[in-house]
């Protein structure tokens, strides 16, 4: 699909520079197109002297989101926490204050110490929010997945669950993770309490009553394992494909982008998967990025270096794409990732150090982005 110019070079030239190189690229059909630019290695990009600015200040010329994932406990007690959350993000990502069981912790009890805390900091520091995320098979409280549910007596609760929330952070939360990962990995509807009890219909529901709660607010479906086109991709681009045929107000789809550089990543597949949600009119948000490195070829610098690669291209394929707002990544520092936890093993995914130094992946965004 062609588009009258890419949104690559719209931000270049919003930024006000880039041009000439513009004029001397674009005389082939690059421009007219959404095909990547002509690439620049990360080595090349990196040996250009770095930016002083920080990344926000770089991504806010390009209007990119450029987040994070943010933890409460850190935000409270870490001051180099908080000094480099606010200098380098415009976005925040609520990593688990608005799951349902720390946001709606009983029946009749919603609990938004958390989430506020959050929304707090970020609005002091004119970030933009994501909330994160209404309606998720993890992360339920026990009164919810031992409860004995009947179609009638849960459809309230997903009901009254999703516009408390949404409405309590109308205005201030400009964009949502509605459903989270409702399908699994053969692309089937995941099995959860939601599609047992409701049905398939309760995804639908979720974004009714997401947007008459706060009719601005930005809805996405967010998930894993979909950003190359594929078995899982194809069903979830069936599923927003039949909610925004059926009129259901969708307006994007959440690319978690949890990778590894042990399998990198399939650039082209995602090109072409954010194309065909162009083309549906949708939305795309980077909602998770972050990139392991265990089982990666080479020593501990080159390992580094493959991983600040995949976190480039991924950006370069957002800063091309016209229909991509954000890149966040899953965690501020190596430090608060998820990782080391869940697989068992030690990882350094993200962008910063546990020191809070910027590793070669800053660097290269900010390459980038500059
Ligand atoms: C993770 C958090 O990062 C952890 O702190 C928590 O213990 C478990 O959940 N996909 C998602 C996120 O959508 O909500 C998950 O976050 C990571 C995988």
């Amino acid at each position: 699909m062609t588009q009258p110019i890419s949104r690559f070079w719209q931000r270049s030239l919003a930024s006000g520079f880039l041009a000439a190189l513009m004029t001397s690229l674009c005389l082939g059909s690059g421009c007219n197109t959404l095909e990547p630019a002509p690439p620049s290695s990360a080595e090349e990009l990196q040996t250009q002297p770095l930016s002083p600015l920080p990344l926000r200040a770089l991504a806010q010329q390009r209007r990119l989101q450029i987040g994070t994932a943010v933890q409460v406990k850190p935000l409270q007690q870490e001051a180099p926490y908080r000094q480099i959350l606010a200098r380098e993000f415009n976005q925040i990502t609520t990593e688990n204050a608005m799951k349902f069981r720390v946001i709606h912790p009983k029946p009749d009890r919603y609990d938004f110490t958390d989430a506020d805390q959050i929304v707090r900091f970020a609005q002091t520091h004119r970030m933009a929010v994501h909330g994160h995320a209404m309606v998720w098979y993890r992360t339920q409280p026990d009164w919810l997945t031992q409860g004995e549910w009947t179609r009638q007596t849960l459809m309230p609760v997903l009901k009254d669950h999703i516009r408390t929330v949404v409405r309590q952070y109308r205005g201030r939360v400009q964009s949502w993770d509605v459903v989270n990962e409702a399908i699994d990995d053969q692309g089937n509807l995941r099995d959860n309490l939601w599609l047992r009890v409701i049905g398939p219909e309760y995804i639908a529901i979720a974004f009714q009553e997401a947007h008459a709660a706060d009719p601005k607010a930005r809805l996405f479906y967010n998930d894993y394992g979909g950003e190359e086109v594929g078995k899982k991709s194809d069903a979830i681009y069936d599923l927003v494909k039949t909610l925004r045929d059926q009129g259901v107000p969708i307006h994007g789809v959440g690319l978690q982008m949890h990778k590894t550089i042990k399998r990198p990543p399939k650039f082209d597949r995602i090109h072409k998967n954010l194309q065909r949600l162009q083309a549906l009119g949708l939305d795309v948000r980077i909602t998770e990025m972050d990139v392991q490195i265990h089982g990666g070829q080479g020593n501990l610098t080159q390992k580094l270096h493959a991983q600040a690669q995949v976190y480039q291209q991924i950006l370069k394929l957002c800063l091309n794409a016209p229909n991509c707002k954000a890149l966040t990544v899953w965690g501020l520092s190596d430090q608060h990732s998820w990782i080391p936890e869940f697989f068992k093993r030690p990882d350094a995914p993200l962008l910063f150090d546990s020191a809070y130094q910027p590793k070669p992946a800053y660097n290269a965004l900010k390459a980038l982005l500059q």
